[in-house]
């Protein structure tokens, strides 16, 4: 019996090539399946197209709403960012599209799946390691990592021989990943990380520049820490991320320029432009600093980095990242509130906050005579809370003193 694998297609160069060449090396039947996780450039023809490869069938799957709910919300209320500033687009669709091929390949009895990416990246890590999670007993084929094809133009020639078409059109120099909540652009000029991005490497922001010259304000209502409304108009999770793209594109927000530390111990320099995700991640963090706790914002703050690192690491399916959920989903309880935001040539500035559940009391914060707080009551407070410093210097001099001097005493 012919072996039977699903490869996760997206109609580029790469994912055609894999398609043709499992069928030829491995005598398989292929099936294709792309995911639609809100990419600018359209899936439309991708099924014809796979059929020009030779698969047997074309899965084509619209997974928008489930990236936006199950996907990028929870990494938006855990505020995960990777080394402190990427949101994750890329590394947050593997997951998902990982789990769409799994799957297919379930339903149509395929016993492989494969993917296309190369053997030095974070993806297929983060494809694999959600293959094992998910499906242990699917083998992945993955290749980039093995095929002889050393060029595009080799990768061209094998097409054209076999007939699959490919775009006329002249190449990006850039390799281009992109879904709803952010582009990751690398490659080209931009592996020099001293020279500044070249204006066509951006491909949804307008530089600030060129950004208007007239401010565009936004009010964003969350609930439970998710993002339920524009201007006080109810939307679904896409179209209120879709929405932001564009208002936040026009507007120059969500450039990012980041060397980061991928898994595979390599450092890279990476363009990401995240329009959505700049303004939602910052709006979101300023209504949590109106209604949590002290200790309970302190707390999460040091999870959203091992949070982060989860995700970019291609372990969204570990025991860990349900428990950090769980944690995350209890203190987003009272995330709730508007945020009114000014976006203006690139920077987002926060106009008014205000929730239901905000924890500031202007009797306790005012300096006026409305002031309710007890200040002599800090007296007591501060001898008590400074005792422990009283004590340590009465016994060891004062703390200025040197190490000889406290030897010598
Ligand atoms: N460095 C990013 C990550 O690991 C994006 C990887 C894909 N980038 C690309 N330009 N194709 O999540």
């Amino acid at each position: 019996m012919k072996e039977k694998i699903a490869v996760a297609y997206s109609g580029g160069l790469d994912t055609s090539v894999i398609a043709k060449w499992l069928q030829e090396k491995y005598n398989a039947d292929v099936i294709t399946v792309s995911a639609n996780l809100g990419q600018q450039k359209e899936l439309i023809g991708v099924e014809e197209k796979a059929y020009k490869t030779g698969a047997k069938k074309a899965v084509v799957l619209d997974l928008q709403q489930e990236f936006a709910t199950d996907f990028i919300f929870p990494a938006l209320k855990a505020s995960a960012l990777y080394e402190y500033t990427y949101p994750m687009a890329t590394s947050l669709g593997r997951p998902l599209i990982a789990k769409a091929l799994v799957d297919v390949a379930k339903a149509e009895g395929c016993t492989a799946v494969a993917h296309g990416c190369t053997g030095k990246g974070n993806d297929q890590v983060r494809f694999e390691a959600a293959i094992a999670a998910l499906a242990p007993e699917l083998k992945v084929y993955a290749p980039l990592r093995e095929w002889e094809f050393k060029s595009r133009e080799e990768e061209i020639e094998y097409c054209q021989k076999h007939g699959i078409p490919v775009k006329a059109t002249k190449d990006s120099p850039y390799s281009i990943d992109e879904n709803m909540w952010g582009t990751s652009i690398e490659c080209g000029i931009l592996e020099n990380p001293r020279i500044a991005p070249p204006a066509d490497a951006y491909q949804r922001t307008v530089s600030p520049e060129q950004a208007p010259d007239t401010p565009t304000q936004v009010e964003i209502e969350f609930e439970h820490g998710v993002p339920v409304a524009l201007g006080g108009v109810k939307m679904n999770p896409v179209d209120l991320i879709m929405k932001l793209n564009a208002i936040g594109g026009a507007n120059a927000i969500g450039r990012l320029d980041l060397v980061e530390n991928r898994l595979v111990g390599i450092k890279s320099r990476e363009l990401y432009e995240a329009p959505a995700a700049t303004i939602l991640h910052f709006a979101h963090r300023e209504i949590e600093r109106l209604t949590l706790d002290k200790d309970t914002m302190h707390y999460k703050a040091k999870l959203s980095n091992d949070y982060a690192d989860l995700i970019y690491n291609g372990l969204w399916y570990s025991p860990l990242r349900f428990a950090l959920d769980a944690f995350v989903n209890e203190t987003q309880k009272v995330v709730n509130g508007v945020a009114v935001l000014k976006l203006y040539k690139g920077n987002v500035e926060l106009l008014g906050r205000w929730s239901p559940n905000s924890l500031y009391d202007t009797s306790l914060a005012t300096y006026t005579e409305e002031d309710t707080f007890d200040h002599k009551a800090s007296i007591g407070f501060i001898k008590i809370y400074s005792l422990p410093l009283k004590t340590y210097y009465r016994i060891n001099g004062n703390p200025t003193a040197t190490t000889e001097e406290l030897t010598a005493k």
